[in-house]
């Protein structure tokens, strides 16, 4: 990029950026540093990145021969800038995504999903959600996705994580066109994580709403509907929405399984809806269980409600419409410990 050539004349000379004042220099050799950095593909520490740009910016009699002070300045502010907001966007197939993988995500924003809680390098239900990856790559993309390359890329980019945190494995092909998505499709990995909230949560009050996603039994990122439901609610006073089918029986809610108690079991839904990790982890360790169709009629009779999701666990619902529930019944301590209990897989 740097090749020598010899400055002739003032025309040049103004094109380098004129004589170049120590200041300049300074910054310039922070250009250089950080560009230096980035295609080495290693990013010193704030500090020696300092002193690394002055030293550098003594070399500059012979480097500003060959790149303007504003065009180095550029430099470093791009290569910052791509390098603070591709750090925290996650890795495509094992690299950092660009921006332009990314748009298509967002613009086509055809692809499929699982979030995973990681505690300390651990999941729990981490081979469901694995099964729940290859499956929804058959049904959206026709494609076959090797589960354990999808371990390896988790781990890949989490690996070095401590704690508690949410980790998202979304499934697309950058490559689909709006307009051709007949297209044989390569599906990628994106790996991205965002932090994990407190558990437990407060009790949540649901508006019900009459809606079915599509493709009930798939994570996709289809989520308009969803969110559009959960945005009238929260515009409403309540803090999420509960979906019901066109003959008042209840499925899900907005992001979460809902499961009710009604003094002796605990009763799922069946239906349209997605099944969720959760809610399959909860009915295998909890005794008193029974999947059945749940009314609207019925939810005044029942004892308690909650919410079950990767990342909220379980969460009670302490009101449906102006149905209240308590949200303090001992089910619900006793699901959460439950739950908790369930040891995670090692990623
Ligand atoms: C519509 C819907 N139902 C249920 C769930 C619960 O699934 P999981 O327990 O796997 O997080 C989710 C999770 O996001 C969801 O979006």
């Amino acid at each position: 990029m740097c090749r020598r050539r010899p400055a002739s004349g003032p025309d040049r000379s103004r094109r380098l950026g004129g004589p170049v004042s120590n200041s300049r220099k300074g910054c310039a050799g922070l250009a250089l540093a950080a560009c230096a950095a980035s295609v080495i593909g290693v990013s010193p520490p704030p500090a020696h990145r300092i002193v690394l740009a002055w030293r550098i910016g003594l070399a500059l009699p012979m480097t500003c021969h060959c790149l303007s002070t504003e065009l180095l300045l550029h430099l470093v502010m791009r290569a910052d800038r791509v390098e603070c907001k591709t750090r925290s966007m996650g890795e495509l197939n094992g690299v950092q995504v660009t921006p332009e993988a990314l748009q298509s995500l967002g613009l086509v924003n055809y692809g499929h999903f699982t979030s995973m809680r990681v505690d300390d390098q651990r999941i729990r239900g981490l081979s469901q959600h694995l099964d729940r990856i290859v499956h929804d790559c058959r049904v959206v993309f026709n494609s076959d996705l090797d589960r354990d390359h999808v371990r390896q890329l988790i781990r890949r980019a989490i690996a070095d994580k401590p704690g508690s945190f949410i980790v998202r494995v979304t499934i697309f092909d950058p490559d689909l066109q709006l307009g051709h998505l007949g297209a044989p499709a390569k599906p990628r990995v994106l790996v991205t994580s965002r932090p994990a909230a407190d558990w437990p949560a407060a009790p949540m009050r649901v508006q019900s709403a009459v809606y079915r996603r599509e493709l009930p039994e798939v994570k996709h990122v289809g989520l308009f509907g969803a969110l559009w439901h959960r945005r009238n609610a929260e515009l409403n006073g309540y803090d999420d929405a509960l979906f019901i089918d066109a003959s008042s029986f209840v499925s899900e809610g907005a992001t979460w399984n809902i499961g009710f108690f009604d003094g002796d079991r605990v009763v799922w839904p069946g239906g349209e809806i997605l099944p969720g990790i959760t809610m399959r982890l909860l009915k295998q360790v909890h005794d008193h269980t029974i999947t059945a169709p749940v009314s609207y009629r019925d939810i005044p009779g029942m004892r308690a409600a909650f919410a079950a999701n990767t990342a909220i666990g379980v969460r009670a619902i302490s009101a449906i419409d102006n149905i209240q529930l308590p949200g303090g019944d001992p089910i619900i301590d006793t699901l959460r410990k439950e739950y908790q209990e369930i040891p995670g897989e090692r990623l």
